[in-house]
């Protein structure tokens, strides 16, 4: 079969994957071929396993999987035959050097420039898909600039917006999809082309087109907002507690204006996931870097009240337990940073474990898709852990339960059967108020919320 155009992606991720077997689904005229410098990852997309659970993916990949999607590791020959080239790189926060703790590492995303530059042998699109500081298309054009071989690079910023555990909703029905590219005919032609490949798919009005340093810091003030919009529900959540307010009644009150809208207001141990915090650390920098120190620290805050949170939790649970935890059995209800997700990084639930570690207390974690990356986490982590996906028996035997994940299975438990299993007094820590904690207290739980009144027998 010959194909209209040949779709390249360098970094076959959680965005990576996805989003190019959206793409190969919704365009069966086009070849979108995924390549990536980790031969293990490429060998699972090859696989009946693939390397991130995402509910609906495997449908769509097997469904594209050696007709129109390709999963390789052969990056120049990748790059000599596409068209258009999709970058999806890690873009980590900086670990190193200048910007250590804040800035994005681009070491990934530079030597990605290099490789299309050093093979490419035809004019190409190149289409930002990581998430990257303003201004970095200018960085890509330069080192792609920096000989004189006569071929003509357009870079164009298509940041992603999907979210884990819906990515494949997201990407079959996105609120907008967002193209940024120089205003000059050739950017605008570049704009265009990429365009018709979303037409394919998704409605002209959610297609939105602007000036690419717009769209590059779209993306990091999507984040922040969204961020934002958490740490002001968890930091009234602190003086719910203290009040006697419920902050679900709140949100509920809050959300209703439709200015503000009522999404992303359920109170929590702390947001996480790859890209919040690392997004947000990356906006203050750059507002640093421009010496608008009062808009970073604004910014900052964000953060430091996400911190703040998941402190807090572990406090109220010593403080509730009466004031040790040294040799309390305490059973985390989930460890993925988000329901339906394997994916732990940035979780609460790593930090929590830490701390609780710390205390002394002995752990067991419950997770239906996370066990294997908890137990990478927690590596180092001395103490008492063990790793344990039936919660009826991770919960046996137990001071206190924590919810750490929002997995619909939780509130479905039989907590009379858990409540019998446990040590009395029996805590619950209702890390995301998913359960029925009224229902929890009349069998005799002590329940904790987030955000309201606690329910003892004490
Ligand atoms: P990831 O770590 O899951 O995947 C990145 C992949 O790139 C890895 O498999 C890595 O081996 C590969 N890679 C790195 N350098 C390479 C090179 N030179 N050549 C070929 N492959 C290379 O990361 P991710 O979660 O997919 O995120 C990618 C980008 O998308 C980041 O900038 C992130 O901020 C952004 N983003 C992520 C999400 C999300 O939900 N995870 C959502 C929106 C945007
Ligand atoms: C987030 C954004 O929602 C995506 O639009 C973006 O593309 C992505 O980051 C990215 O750039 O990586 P994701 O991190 O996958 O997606 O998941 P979210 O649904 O945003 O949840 C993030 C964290 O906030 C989770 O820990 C979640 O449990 C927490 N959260 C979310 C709350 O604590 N309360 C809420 O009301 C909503």
């Amino acid at each position: 079969m010959t194909f209209k155009k040949k779709i390249l992606c360098i970094g076959a991720g959680y965005v990576g994957g996805p989003t190019m077997a959206m793409i190969a689904h919704k365009c069966p005229q086009y070849k979108v071929t995924i390549v990536d410098i980790n031969p293990t990852r490429i060998d699972q997309w090859n696989s009946e396993k693939l390397p991130i659970y995402e509910p609906g993916l495997k449908k769509v990949v097997t469904a594209t999987r050696g007709k129109n999607l390709f999963f390789s590791t052969e990056i120049e020959k990748g790059i000599k035959e596409s068209d258009i080239i999709f970058v999806s790189v890690n873009t980590p926060t900086k670990t190193f050097g200048a910007g250590a703790g804040m800035a994005a590492d681009l070491q990934y995303w530079e030597k990605t420039a290099r490789q299309i530059l050093q093979h490419a042998e035809s004019d190409k699109i190149i289409v930002e898909k990581s998430t990257l500081p303003v201004k970095t298309a200018l960085a890509m054009e330069r080192i792609l600039t920096s000989t004189n071989n006569s071929i003509r690079f357009d870079v164009l910023s298509n940041p992603e917006f999907l979210a884990e555990g819906t990515a494949i909703k997201d990407l079959e029905d996105p609120d907008r999809v967002l193209i940024g590219s120089r205003e000059t005919p050739a950017g605008l032609k570049a704009r265009d082309e990429l365009v018709e490949i979303y037409a394919n798919w998704v409605p002209k009005e959610h297609i939105l087109t602007s000036n690419i340093w717009s769209s590059e810091l779209s993306k990091l003030v999507s984040n922040a907002f969204l961020a934002q919009k958490i740490s002001s529900i968890n930091a009234i959540s602190a003086l719910c507690e203290k009040a006697e307010a419920d902050v679900t009644e709140v949100a509920r009150a809050v959300g209703m204006d439709s200015r503000l809208g009522s999404k992303f207001l359920n109170a929590s141990v702390g947001f996480g996931g790859s890209c919040f915090k690392k997004d947000i650390l990356n906006l203050v920098y750059l507002c640093r870097h421009y010496g608008l120190e009062d808009v970073a620290r604004y910014w900052q805050g964000v953060v430091g009240i996400n911190d703040y949170q998941k402190e807090r939790f572990v406090m109220n649970m010593m403080n509730a337990m009466f004031n040790t935890l040294a040799g309390k059995k305490i059973c985390l209800f989930g460890f993925a940073f988000k329901a339906n997700t394997g994916d732990t990084r940035e979780s609460p639930a790593i930090f929590i474990s830490e701390r609780l570690a710390e205390e002394r207390a002995e752990l067991t974690i419950t997770d239906p898709q996370a066990l294997d990356n908890a137990r990478t986490d927690l590596e180092g982590v001395e103490g008492n852990i063990s790793y344990i996906e039936n919660p009826y028996e991770a919960s046996n035997g137990c001071d206190a339960i924590a919810v750490m994940t929002e997995w619909d299975i939780y509130p479905q438990l039989d907590f009379e059967k858990i409540f019998h299993s446990m040590v009395k007094p029996a805590f619950i820590f209702d890390g995301r108020n998913i359960l029925d904690h009224n229902k929890l207290f009349e069998m005799g739980f002590n329940v904790f919320p987030i955000g309201k009144p606690p329910l003892t027998h004490f």
